[in-house]
């Protein structure tokens, strides 16, 4: 070979291996960086190599500032839905759960790191929420009330959403349920109340238009059918003071109560009712009122100790007292009655509870007495305590908060 020819062609090789071997260095930078982009930077290089990896660097920068939105964005919505009031459970097209938030794992007892991807129908064991999920139609929640803590109820909701997937909303009912309760059972209460002397009324009306009676006994009947409207109206009238109780703000503490001529009023009406069969007393200790309103006051310790009277047998006695205490002051009404059974006194507020109803429907009560005193000493921040001995006697106290006691400023 001509050594000239030889020459180039070494040369050449030597450059063709340079060429070669600077590729295959950048190839190698390359494929480093690739295998952990984020950890280093991207690798310097010269010639068309500085592009390619300068578009890489962009790409990187971009790709990992979008990773770095979405995270947050994923985050955000966890915590949105951490924060969430009622309990959501992120089910996929199995029905298995993929997600759900703090008030979920509490309500239904699961725990999301352990039981993610069981299905749900697995981990809520209720016969009707496992027929609800697997009947497919969601237009109505179910109820359920854990088998863990069966006071709670709850109302379940399944909302599909996305390609197969579904949302499980759970939301705690209990208070629903029990204003809904209480609601049938006043509605109840009121008409059974009604009927009874309705009932009567009609009897006696009946009879007085189809007998032909005489004068005496048209009187008496009349009489008697007077008594039945009359305890019509006070039903309706207690009920009308307990919705008005109910419904208004509660009273001001800047109107001034005086007590000393509220309570001689309450002897006064508990001094009619008795009508002579019992000693009545009043004992002020300490010249104090309360900031509050007159007429609810008025109402409570008159029908407190109207109780004291109609629930104390002739002979007996009856004392009222108001007293300053350290932290505010206190109205009792102490009689030396029936008494009550222990296990009744938690009930005694409860609308129309009555322990002895032919007894409490001799002396006209409805049974609404008590509710109304609760409900106005709760207005003026009181509580009613109750204390009983069948037989011997009860006590009932309310107690004022020093916030509603105002002291009594003599002028010389
Ligand atoms: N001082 C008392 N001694 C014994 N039992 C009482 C006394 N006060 C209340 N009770 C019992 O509590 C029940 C409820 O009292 P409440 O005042 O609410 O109703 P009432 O007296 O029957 O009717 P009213 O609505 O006319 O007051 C009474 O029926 C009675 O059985
Ligand atoms: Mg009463």
């Amino acid at each position: 070979m001509n050594p000239a020819v030889a020459a180039l062609l070494a040369g050449l090789a030597v450059l063709a291996a340079v060429w070669l071997g600077y590729h295959i260095n950048n190839v190698g930078k390359l494929r480093r960086w690739l295998a952990r982009p984020q950890r280093s930077p991207v690798p310097e290089a010269g010639g068309s190599w500085d592009s390619v990896f300068a578009l890489l660097y962009r790409h990187e920068r971009e790709h990992t500032r979008e990773k770095r939105r979405l995270v947050h964005l994923v985050v955000r919505s966890a915590q949105a839905g951490r924060a969430l009031p009622d309990g959501v459970v992120i089910l996929d097209g199995s029905n298995r759960v993929e997600w759900c938030n703090d008030r979920a794992e509490s309500y239904l007892g699961i725990d999301r790191r352990v039981d993610a991807g069981g299905p749900i129908v697995n981990l809520v064991r209720d016969p009707e929420f496992v027929r609800y999920v697997e009947a497919g139609v969601f237009s109505e929640a179910v109820g359920l009330r854990p088998g863990r803590n069966p006071s709670l109820a709850l109302s379940l909701k399944l909302i599909p959403y996305g390609q197969h997937r579904k949302l499980l909303l759970c939301r705690d009912v209990t208070q629903e349920e029990k204003v809904e309760t209480m609601r049938r059972d006043f509605v109840a209460n009121v008409s059974h109340e009604l009927r009874t002397p309705l009932t009567v009324l009609s009897g006696f009306l009946e009879t007085v238009q189809e007998l032909d009676l005489d004068r005496e006994r048209t009187h008496k009947y009349l009489g008697l059918m007077a008594g039945q409207a009359s305890r019509m109206q006070r039903i309706i009238e207690d009920l009308l003071e307990l919705s008005a109780l109910e419904s208004a703000p509660a009273p001001e503490r800047d109107e001034r109560v005086r007590i000393a001529p509220l309570l001689a009023h309450t002897r006064a009406q508990a001094e009619a009712i008795s009508a002579g069969r019992h000693r009545i007393s009043l004992q002020l200790e300490g010249d104090f009122d309360l900031a509050g309103a007159e007429s609810e006051l008025t109402s409570a310790f008159g029908n407190l100790a109207g109780n004291a009277v109609n629930y104390t047998p002739s002979g007996g006695e009856v004392r009222l007292v108001w007293k300053a205490t350290g932290d505010g002051a206190t109205f009792t009404v102490e009689d030396s009655g029936i008494g009550i059974a222990a296990d009744q006194i938690p009930r005694l507020t409860e609308r129309f509870y009555r322990v002895d109803r032919s007894r409490s429907r001799e002396t006209g009560g409805t049974g609404l007495g008590l509710a109304i005193v609760k409900h106005a000493l709760a207005r003026h921040d009181a509580r009613l305590e109750i204390e009983s001995e069948p037989g011997k006697g009860s006590r009932f106290t309310a107690h004022f908060p020093a916030r509603r006691v105002v002291r009594v400023e003599h002028t010389a």
